[in-house]
């Protein structure tokens, strides 16, 4: 018998952005074994897909009800022990909901659910349950972001006085000029992908961001959302003004339409003695910024990176790691979790950041819809 975590999966098929991303970060610290999972809603494709990444069928289901029921009959040592939700949104509060109901962790695609209401249900069963909820926030991952937090929260910039974090994507501009092209994706239609587009789709790790490198929660929220058409009923680009306290203000910066940006992820903090900035686009750089000092550039593997940062980093210094390394350092701080091992809280966002994103995307549509106004997101 493996002593691998035995992972499902659903959703992530041939034909997802996602799922690549956490088979290989699943396989990457040798942790997991994938035993089985829905990967489409169609059971031949699915099928043909386990064949081609060289899973056995025999745990291939046709749907997610299924797959549960069935687990749920197999002996505890065979049973899967949590399961990947990675389809579109609309679907993982009812996938999270059974699957914690039945006694399965669950690692959950964001944001977390489509509505603020269906988050704080899901918070509750973790809570009741003392399941392992992991809500993939990506980024967090990274190693200079590790840093990049505890060098915050250990007072190496002082006192927070100015937060700017922008996600510029440019992927819907060829998409949204076009009446019958809009339809083409499911994150514009609101039945598959909630309230929110943009802010709902990255707004939501740029305020993730915020929170995980500075230690602190966003207190109040204002923000000014642009649809660019009147048939078009999810926002696509957004600018939120953040306060954390009275003298801790920033900016959330967010972007569909911003034409030919990739995937511009930013995040710059400034306290009363220095500055951190950091750009997803080249992670392996966190530049810090002191009055009347050259500027440093960290990276990651040295010595001089804290402990949390160091247990993200593979191999030495100069071999630079990306995204699917990120991923894999959140399901490392899973597996951690479900072994009963010590773990830092940092080491992957939880059903609480989760439930925190899908208050921001609310209230950051409502603020919009009330003409611009000052919202509270709750403690
Ligand atoms: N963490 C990140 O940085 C990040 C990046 C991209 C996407 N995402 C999130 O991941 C999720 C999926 O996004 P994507 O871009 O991969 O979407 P996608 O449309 O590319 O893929 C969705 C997959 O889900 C499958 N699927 C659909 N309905 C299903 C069902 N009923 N049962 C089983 N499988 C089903 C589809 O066949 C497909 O394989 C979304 O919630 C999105 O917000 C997160």
């Amino acid at each position: 018998m493996s002593a691998k975590i035995r992972l499902g999966i659903l959703g992530g098929g041939g034909d997802s952005l996602i799922g690549v991303l956490h088979r290989v970060a699943s396989a990457m610290y040798d942790q997991y074994e994938i035993v089985g999972g829905v990967f489409n809603p169609n059971y031949d494709d699915n099928l043909a897909f386990a064949n081609k990444i060289g899973i056995p069928t025999d745990r291939i289901y046709t749907d997610f009800e299924t797959m549960i029921a069935e687990e749920t009959k197999l002996p505890e040592s065979q049973r899967m022990q949590v399961v990947s939700v990675l389809t579109p949104n609309f679907l993982h509060f009812p996938m999270a909901k059974t699957l914690l109901e039945n006694g399965f962790h669950v690692i959950c695609e964001k944001p977390m659910t489509t509505t603020y209401d269906e988050a704080k249900i899901i918070k509750k069963l973790v809570q009741e349950n003392e399941s392992i909820f992991a809500v993939t926030y990506t980024y967090t991952g990274y190693p200079m972001i590790r840093q990049m937090r505890k060098m915050i929260t250990s007072g190496a910039i002082g006192k927070i006085q100015k937060i700017d974090a922008r996600y510029y994507q440019g992927w819907i501009n060829p998409i949204i000029h076009d009446k019958s092209k809009r339809s083409s994706t499911w994150r514009l239609d609101p039945k598959k992908s909630g309230i929110s587009c943009c802010i709902g789709d990255i707004g939501t790790h740029a305020f993730d961001m915020v929170e995980f490198v500075t230690g602190k929660h966003v207190s109040k929220i204002l923000a000014d959302l642009n649809y660019l058409y009147d048939d078009n009923q999810m926002d696509i680009d957004g600018t939120i003004l953040i306060r954390l306290d009275e003298n801790t203000k920033g900016v959330i910066r967010a972007s569909q339409i911003a034409t030919g940006e990739e995937n511009g992820l930013a995040i710059r903090v400034y306290g009363d003695k220095g500055g951190l900035k950091w750009e997803q686009e080249n992670p392996n750089y966190l530049y810090h910024l002191e009055d009347g000092t050259p500027l440093r550039v960290l990276k990651p593997g040295h010595e001089y990176n804290t402990e949390l940062s160091l247990d993200g980093t593979k191999l030495p210094p100069g071999h630079p790691e990306g995204i699917f390394d990120s991923m894999g350092n959140i399901y490392k701080g899973v597996a951690k979790a479900i072994k009963g091992e010590a773990y830092d809280h940092a080491e992957f966002p939880t059903v609480i950041d989760g439930t925190r994103g899908m208050d921001f995307i609310e209230k950051a549509v409502d603020s919009h819809k009330k003409g611009n106004v000052w919202v509270d997101i709750d403690k």
